[in-house]
């Protein structure tokens, strides 16, 4: 793996790479993910493959971004798209109606809620910047994801809204949580 995110290293060496060849990035798609929980309830869930999820999730897509801000800069106008999830969503876990109030997952949760508000907070310091942050639900998508590949769409659907947002070019989309359905509640 050329880049891997949990390690210093080889981000520094993918930046510098990327300011070798082009000096600039206009979009950067942080899509990288693993979900290592397999259902336990919370109070059986070790804290290590909690940690474990966290790692990639939240804390490599914060690396990454940190790490690429100088060069998104210089590509300004430019994009970060935080590839999220909707088990992520605090709004649909916490409500009776939706099918994810049955979802014990609290590794892979809690580290894309996290993946979120890193699209917040992201979101509020780079505007000035010209530079938008969003978080994007694939939805469930065949690919090796949690060791399977039974999820509903193909992977050209689950792309779809990343690649709507990378081509979009308003500048007032910014700091949303969206699927290709539409708006989802944070
Ligand atoms: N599939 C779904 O149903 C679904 C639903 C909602 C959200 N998502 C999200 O969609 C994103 C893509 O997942 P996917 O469905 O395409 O799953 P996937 O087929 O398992 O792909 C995951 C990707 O993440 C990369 N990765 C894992 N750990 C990494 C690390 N430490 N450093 C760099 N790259 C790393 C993998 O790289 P290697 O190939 O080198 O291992 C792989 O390219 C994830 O963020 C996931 O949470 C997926």
């Amino acid at each position: 793996r050329f880049l891997d995110v949990t390690q210093a290293g080889t981000i520094a060496t993918a930046a510098k790479q990327i300011e070798a060849s082009h000096g600039y990035l206009n979009v950067l798609i942080n899509n990288a993910g693993i979900a290592l929980d397999a259902h336990q309830p919370p109070s059986q869930l070790p804290v290590m493959t909690m940690r474990q999820d966290f790692d990639v999730n939240f804390f490599g897509l914060v690396s990454v971004t940190q790490a690429m801000i100088p060069l998104l800069k210089k590509g300004a106008p430019a994009k970060i798209i935080n590839v999220s999830s909707n088990m992520g969503s605090l709004g649909l876990a916490s409500d009776p109606d939706s099918r994810f109030f049955q979802v014990n997952s609290l590794g892979y949760q809690a580290s894309k809620a996290a993946v979120n508000f890193a699209t917040i907070d992201f979101a509020k310091e780079l505007q000035p910047d010209h530079i938008s942050v969003n978080s994007v639900n694939p939805g469930w998508t065949r690919t090796d994801f949690g060791g399977n590949r039974s999820g509903e769409q193909t992977v050209a659907e689950g792309a779809a809204q990343i690649v709507k947002l990378a081509a979009d070019d308003s500048p007032d989309l910014n700091m949303t949580f969206t699927e290709t359905a539409g708006k989802l509640p944070w």
